[in-house]
């Protein structure tokens, strides 16, 4: 069985992130989303409410579970038997960040990580500017699933 994390912040998850989940499905036996709380980041959505968002949206995956860490992401790797950790790179932008932090996860525990090219309709897809944009009343409806949608104007219009 071999198992991969697709670890993120996911305040919100958006298409961008369910499919480089789905293809990390496709690669590996099991997919475990790991959802960072990192308490001293303040965010939008509370990590409960992350979580049943993204629950919702990979419920139709059969090998795709999701769960909560706080701490290092190589001890969640170790403590639930994770062999590889995925992650999507955007553009050469992400790359220096992503392979400094895949290369201090292999140095902590020997980790693999598996880069998956976005798909070029996302590549400009991030949760911090569908939160930017959403705020000032723009459509983002057509880059977060339908779940995300509802509960991001709901959201922002607590804040209003
Ligand atoms: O969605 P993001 O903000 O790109 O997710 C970043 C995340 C949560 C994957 C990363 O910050 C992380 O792994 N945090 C856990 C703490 C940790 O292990 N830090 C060392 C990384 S080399």
């Amino acid at each position: 069985m071999r198992r991969a994390a697709c670890p993120g912040s996911f305040d919100p998850v958006t298409n961008g992130h369910l499919d480089i989940i789905a293809r990390a499905a496709d690669l590996f036996d099991e997919v475990v989303v790991a959802v960072g709380v990192n308490k001293a980041k303040s965010r939008l959505f509370s990590a409960d409410e992350r979580v049943d968002m993204l629950t919702e949206v990979c419920a139709s995956y059969g090998n795709v579970r999701v769960d909560v860490f706080d701490g290092l992401l190589t001890d969640f790797c170790r403590a639930h038997d994770v062999h590889a950790i995925v992650k999507g790179l955007r553009a050469v932008s992400d790359f220096d960040y992503e392979l400094q932090m895949a290369q201090m996860n292999s140095s902590l525990s020997g980790i693999e990580t598996v880069f998956v090219p976005t798909s070029p309709e996302y590549s400009f897809l991030a949760s911090s500017l569908v939160k930017e944009v959403a705020a000032f009343g723009g459509d983002v409806s057509g880059l977060v699933p339908g779940n995300v949608w509802d509960r991001l104007t709901d959201r922002l219009a607590q804040r209003r």
